[in-house]
């Protein structure tokens, strides 16, 4: 199969995750790397022996690039998307895919008038853990899904991050920053959702930043950085979401839980690709704790794992997994807990999503297709 030549702009930290990572997929070929800042670009060109760094318009105009993969800050994600469509080029953003439901909308318009691909992540679903989880669900491991929780408990980011003042910001908090690994991985599992309600607060109004260089600055809090609410799925399954700033992590949860008529399924966490998956069920496991299951999928995928898939899709013909459809239905959830709780009503869910089809357990290293 003909290798896909792929170009990343955005080369800041999460960059090197994915040239780690993308190494792993014989089929992406990793030509270009841009950044508004060339020096950065070029330092990640030489630290992973990326034939060329540039400029923006430089890469696009490169016509032999297929795939851009998209790693620049939340607020450009939709207008760097948008330009690589104008450039002719499949995108896959990080997450989220944007920051508004109206950009998220002008970016899935702008690649379907286009005829090109549009992804987002993130891709974490692809791994080993999440899929098992799927499987499982599908197989009727735990009966018919009846409740589900999603639990994302931190202290916010203040403790460690260099310029953490964006987190507690419209467009950052908690939902936006961990959510699509918690909404993506329910969706993926429990497939499209119906409606969503939310209570958001601003819990802790002022923030000290005791990282640095920033340390002893305070930070005004204008987002809210508890954000709590139920997701009732179109299988009737009802997930109860909890992601927070505003609490001391605690090992006691479990990042996401799903409850069947039959037992109950233990999902790893979603911001990893390969975590333990464990199931507990009526018929078996009464007086005993949750049993590991053993894993069927290839362990070991990245971040790059989902435009690797859409690298396939595109030479095969079939859907790719981490696509836009789905980020955007991400984040349609993501802004409706935030709706609901300024409204008061539920957020009724329009956006269309069908599941992405599961990886087959058994892949060659790799690849993604049998
Ligand atoms: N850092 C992490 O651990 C992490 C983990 C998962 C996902 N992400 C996501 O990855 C994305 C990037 O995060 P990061 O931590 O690497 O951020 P970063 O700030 O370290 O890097 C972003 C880079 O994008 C560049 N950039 C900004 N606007 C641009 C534009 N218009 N054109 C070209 N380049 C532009 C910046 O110069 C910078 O080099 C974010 O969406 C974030 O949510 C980050």
């Amino acid at each position: 199969m003909d290798r896909v030549r792929v170009g990343i702009i955005g080369c800041g930290n999460i960059s090197s995750s994915y040239l780690t990572n993308a190494r792993k997929f014989p089929i992406l070929e990793v030509m270009t790397l841009a950044d508004l800042d060339v020096e950065r670009a070029k330092a990640r060109a030489r630290e992973f022996s990326v034939p060329k760094a540039c400029s923006v318009a430089e890469l696009l105009a490169d016509e032999t690039i297929e795939i851009v993969i998209n790693l620049t800050i939340p607020a450009v994600h939709a207008e760097v998307a948008l330009q690589c469509i104008a450039a002719g080029k499949h995108v896959i953003s990080e997450k989220p895919l944007a920051v508004t439901r109206e950009d998220g909308k002008k970016v899935l318009a702008a690649a379907k008038k286009a005829k090109l691909r549009v992804g987002g992540a993130p891709d974490t679903f692809l791994g080993a853990g999440h899929q098992l989880a799927r499987k499982l669900l599908d197989d009727g491991a735990i009966g018919r899904p009846v409740a589900a929780t999603a639990y994302m408990m931190s202290h916010g980011h203040e403790s460690w991050h260099p310029d953490p003042e964006f987190y507690y910001k419209p467009g950052g908090g908690p939902m936006f920053d961990m959510g699509p690994y918690y909404i993506t991985d329910l969706l993926q599992i429990l497939g499209p959702a119906r409606r969503v309600s939310g209570i958001a607060s601003i819990a802790i109004p002022e923030r000290t930043i005791t990282s640095k260089p920033k340390h002893g600055t305070k930070i005004k809090v204008e987002t809210p950085d508890h954000v709590t609410g139920n997701i009732e799925f179109e299988n009737g399954c009802i997930a109860t979401v909890i992601t927070s700033f505003a609490t001391w992590y605690g090992q006691y949860y479990s990042p996401i839980t799903i409850f069947g008529t039959e037992g109950t399924l233990m999902v790893p966490d979603p911001n990893g690709f390969d975590g333990e998956v464990k199931v507990w069920r009526n018929d078996k496991h009464q007086g005993k704790e949750f049993q590991p299951v053993p894993f069927v999928h290839r362990l070991g995928y990245g971040r790059s794992v989902g435009a690797a898939d859409m690298a396939y899709a595109i030479r095969s013909g079939r859907p790719h997994r981490a696509s836009g459809e789905q980020a955007y239905a991400t984040l349609d959830i993501m802004e409706g807990f935030l709706d609901a709780s300024r409204t008061g009503k539920n957020h009724v869910v329009k956006a269309k999503y069908d599941r992405p089809a599961p990886l087959p357990p058994g892949l060659a290293e790799g690849v993604l297709d049998e």
